[in-house]
């Protein structure tokens, strides 16, 4: 089959890639010339694992290209992917969807057969309906048309195992010729047996939303119990494990940290309670666990400056870790940005290292000192705090770090180590939701 995607970010792109490894032929396409001639030249504007190798060999297997001219992209295809992004809008936190209505009319202009137009953007519910209206305006009756809704689930740091092992695969479709169509798309994962449901369009759309809020719902109440056995001397770890055996509730997503982060969770809840606003349905559990995790990452400065000794002001804090996330380059909302705010606040000054995320973080944490390594980011410090589960950081050299920073102090803030092991080296130990 022939597959365009318009928008080459990471939905785009690593969407693209693996339909292109499944066998189609694929053309990703986007406006920015920089990122395509980047991308001709093998350079990848996001780090993922395993990227760089695939785009290669299906560019070298004549399946991958990439193109700046929608028109050209779009022609000959037998499905159009729409994966540009839906960032929050200023103001009242909706979806901006100007780039999906934007995409919609160029695809529209360009259609120059029959094709179905996949909306992979996360979009809120009723957006296909208009971008099968902006659609049907531009190719009038001249060719087959229709507009299905694919969301995806793609973890960054882990794209491509969640795109080739999905869970599930969600198509809104209402019209069978176009879910006939999906079914060829995806019939190379049919044959590893993923599921795939078909549901009507808005369906499709709304289960998106209402899976990253039920995610971020079941982290932030995980968060919440860390609190609660803070105060009470029980451990939430073991708490998580407890509860994570029962079936009903499941293992995934219940480990307590510094408040989730990421491109999608705070940007989908906001839409989701916008949404819910518009149609007078409210939806308090969702509203309670934005306004939770937005204070926990505050909170964690606070807990920071608690292992200082409660006063920050000419203390030094090592910050190891600064992307939402490990095996990812991406800071958006990531906790490390309000934990330094907090603590600049305080007086301290604050140093960090990341392995992948130095050059996005450099430019938003200005007043931060990056530093080379994390031994370097540890020199003279008064606590080192670990922001994000990176595995560099599961087996730090804790007799050297003894030996580099100022004041013993750890803050574990992803809970990757054990109190005993810590204290061995003389250092007090902070983890999350533990006695
Ligand atoms: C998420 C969804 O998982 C994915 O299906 C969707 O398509 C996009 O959003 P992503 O944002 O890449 O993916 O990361 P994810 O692994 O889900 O983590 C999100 C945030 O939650 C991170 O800040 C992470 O640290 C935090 N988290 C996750 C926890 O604090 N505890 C957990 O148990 C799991």
């Amino acid at each position: 089959m022939k597959i365009t995607m318009i928008g080459a970010g990471y939905v785009g792109l690593v969407s693209g890639a693996c339909f292109a490894d499944f066998g189609h032929e694929v053309t990703c396409v986007d406006k920015d010339p920089t990122k395509i001639d980047a991308l001709l030249g093998g350079i990848m504007p996001i780090y993922e694992p395993g990227l760089e190798a695939l785009v290669a060999s299906n560019v070298a297997a004549g399946r991958l290209s990439f193109s700046t001219d929608v028109t050209a992209g779009v022609a000959g295809a037998d499905a159009v992917f729409i994966a540009v992004g839906t960032p929050s809008r200023r103001g009242d936190g909706h979806a901006d969807l100007s780039y999906v209505h934007a995409a919609a009319k160029e695809v529209g202009a360009a259609i120059a057969g029959d094709c179905v137009i996949v909306n992979k953007s996360t979009v809120p519910v009723g957006t296909g309906d208009e971008v099968e209206r902006i659609v049907r305006e531009a190719v009038g009756d001249t060719h087959r048309v229709a507009v299905v809704s694919n969301p995806e689930f793609l973890r960054e740091g882990a794209a491509i195992g969640d795109f080739k092992r999905p869970d599930r695969i969600v198509i809104g479709s209402e019209d069978d010729w176009a879910s006939d169509v999906m079914r060829q798309v995806y019939r190379p994962l049919f044959l590893n047996e993923a599921p795939i449901l078909f549901t009507g369009r808005r369906t499709a759309e709304l289960i998106k939303y209402a899976a990253n809020a039920f995610l971020a719902t079941k982290i932030t109440f995980i968060n919440e119990i860390a609190d609660l056995c803070e105060a009470v001397g029980a451990d939430v770890q073991d708490v998580s494990r407890g509860i994570g055996l029962d079936n009903r509730i499941g293992a995934k997503f219940l480990h307590a940290g510094p408040g989730y982060g990421g491109s999608c969770f705070p940007k989908d809840t906001l839409a989701l309670l916008k949404t819910a606003q518009d149609n007078d349905v409210p939806m308090r559990i969702v509203e309670s666990v934005v306004q939770v995790n937005d204070n926990r990452k505050r909170a964690m400065g606070r807990k920071i400056v608690n292992a200082l000794g409660g006063d920050a002001r000419g203390k030094k804090v090592a910050l190891l870790g600064l992307t939402f996330k490990p095996n990812t380059d991406d800071m958006r909302d990531a906790p490390s940005l309000a934990i330094v705010q907090s603590l600049i606040d305080a007086g301290a000054s604050v140093s960090a290292y990341d392995p992948e995320g130095m050059k996005v973080a450099a430019d938003l944490l200005p007043d931060v000192t990056m530093a080379d390594t994390a031994y370097a980011a540890v020199k003279d410090s008064d606590a080192v705090v670990i922001v994000t589960e990176w595995d560099a950081f599961r087996a730090l050299d804790l007799a050297e770090i003894a030996r580099l920073v100022r004041t013993k102090a750890l803050v574990d803030l992803r809970n990757i180590y054990r109190r005993a092991d810590v204290e061995r080296h003389g250092f007090a130990y902070h983890g999350i939701g533990m006695p």
